[in-house]
């Protein structure tokens, strides 16, 4: 497998569960982020794309939203160093022209500084819409007078043709809350229960395990 993307949902069930705040719960999902995606390169993977914020998310109180960007803008800064070392091209996929300019300086010199990288790659989805993905890369195609077939779409969108191989989404709900919607017209999908807090190392190589064992087919017969 090359490329794994997880919705991260459940922070603030869990957060509920141990009787705190839904901040608290965000603050321990976006600590867990960086550790899922070392085991991901120790398990191989080279591209892994974390859905850390929706569109829809947007309308959630202020407060929630601003918390949310406030945590981004720490975990870019506190893994830079070892985005560096570790040669992770780093990229925040989705809209993020509402931001506030230190948050948005901190992701694109985070973006720019690792952009030669071709090891591994880390792209963080935030305020991003699979609708608004299409919508966006069909405008460019427009723009630049590009016929609207499937590698030229493909191509404008912000995963540009890397698609995910594997979509996993924790906290328990069988849907894609707007993920994806081209890329994942052949990926995977595994649900589970587990709330993105708890989610360890020992489920994602759980989950591996499960996509090997599946048979991909892309339509054709054997
Ligand atoms: C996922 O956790 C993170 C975001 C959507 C920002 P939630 O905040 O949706 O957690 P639950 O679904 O309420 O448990
Ligand atoms: C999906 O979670 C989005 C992210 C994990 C970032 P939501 O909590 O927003 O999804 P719904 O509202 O339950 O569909
Ligand atoms: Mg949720």
């Amino acid at each position: 497998m090359k490329h794994i993307a997880f919705i991260m949902d459940g922070n603030g069930r869990w957060a509920d569960k141990h009787g705190k705040t839904r901040q608290f719960g965000h603050e321990q999902g976006s600590s867990n982020v960086y550790d899922i995606f070392l085991s991901c390169i120790e398990l191989d993977i080279n591209t892994a794309t974390f859905f850390a914020m929706s569109s829809e998310n947007m309308d959630r109180p202020k407060e929630e939203t601003e918390f949310i960007s406030i945590l981004l803008n720490n975990s870019i800064k506190k893994h830079l160093p070892d985005l560096l070392d570790n040669q992770v091209k780093f990229s925040v996929i989705g809209d993020i022209s509402h931001l506030p300019e230190n948050i948005k300086k901190t992701i694109e010199h985070a973006e720019t500084v690792t952009s030669k990288f071709t090891n591994y790659k880390l792209n963080i989805a935030y305020n991003y819409g699979g609708q608004w993905d299409v919508i966006n890369s069909v405008s460019v195609l427009l723009n630049k007078k590009l016929t609207i077939s499937y590698e030229n779409l493909s191509k404008h969108l912000s995963t540009g043709n890397d698609f995910p191989d594997l979509i996993v989404r924790t906290g328990g709900y069988k849907r894609l809350s707007n993920f994806m919607l081209w890329q994942a017209a052949y990926s995977e999908l595994i649900f589970l229960d587990v709330l993105w807090p708890e989610f360890s190392k020992k489920d994602i190589s759980n989950v591996i395990d499960n996509y090997k064992s599946i048979k991909r087919k892309f339509g054709k017969v054997d």
